[in-house]
């Protein structure tokens, strides 16, 4: 992840920013959510989820009060309600939930890569060069995943959430974090919460 110095400010800004670390179970893998927020931020121009532009995707539309932290914290509020609901009536269905937990914090964590300004200005001066972008935020996500040792079903949320996730068959976590994400995104823009400009 280059030579970005991941300190232990950033892990506890990550720590503050997103409370809802503390219902994943295990121990271990809380450590490596807060790991991967930590080192993608570092490695971009922001220094804490909430500096991220509000938005799906840098160039749809942002919400008109609220953060990208909010973002992050409302996918994971609403991945868990449908697994709770749903596990409630279906006491069968097998959904790992600290999995599901920390992929919905991590879903988006290739983010700061994809919206870091610096990045935009470079891929948009040479487009042909670099590809616009280069990686979007789901792969790139994948990649900080399993750079910090999180594993395979948590980085697959993170790729997969999005349009990636239409090449392959999705996990029942990251069908459900899928769902929360776009839930989020319709819900806001339905309700008036959103700037306008592209649709997401
Ligand atoms: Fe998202």
């Amino acid at each position: 992840m280059g030579d970005a110095k991941v300190t232990d400010e950033l892990r506890a800004t990550v720590r503050d920013e997103l409370p809802e670390i503390s219902e994943i179970r295990n121990v271990r893998l809380r450590d490596k959510v807060v790991e991967a927020w930590a080192t993608a931020l570092a490695a971009s121009s922001f220094s804490a989820i909430g500096e991220i532009p509000p938005s799906g995707n840098p160039d749809t539309r942002r919400l008109s009060s609220g953060t990208q932290t909010d973002h992050m914290r409302g996918v994971a509020r609403l991945a868990m309600r449908i697994a709770d609901e749903l596990k409630d009536i279906f006491p069968a269905l097998p959904v790992k939930r600290d999995i599901l937990v920390a992929g919905a914090l991590c879903h988006d964590v290739g983010k700061p890569w994809e919206f870091d300004p610096v990045n935009q200005a470079r891929w948009q001066a040479s487009p042909g060069a670099t590809g616009f972008p280069s990686i979007r935020h789901p792969p790139r996500g994948v990649h900080v995943c399993l750079t910090v040792g999180l594993p395979e079903e948590v980085a697959h949320i993170a790729g997969c959430h999005s349009g990636e996730g239409e090449l392959v068959q999705r996990s029942l976590e990251a069908t459900i974090v899928h769902h929360a994400d776009y839930t989020f995104w319709h819900v806001l823009a339905a309700g008036g919460m959103m700037d306008d400009g592209k649709a997401e």
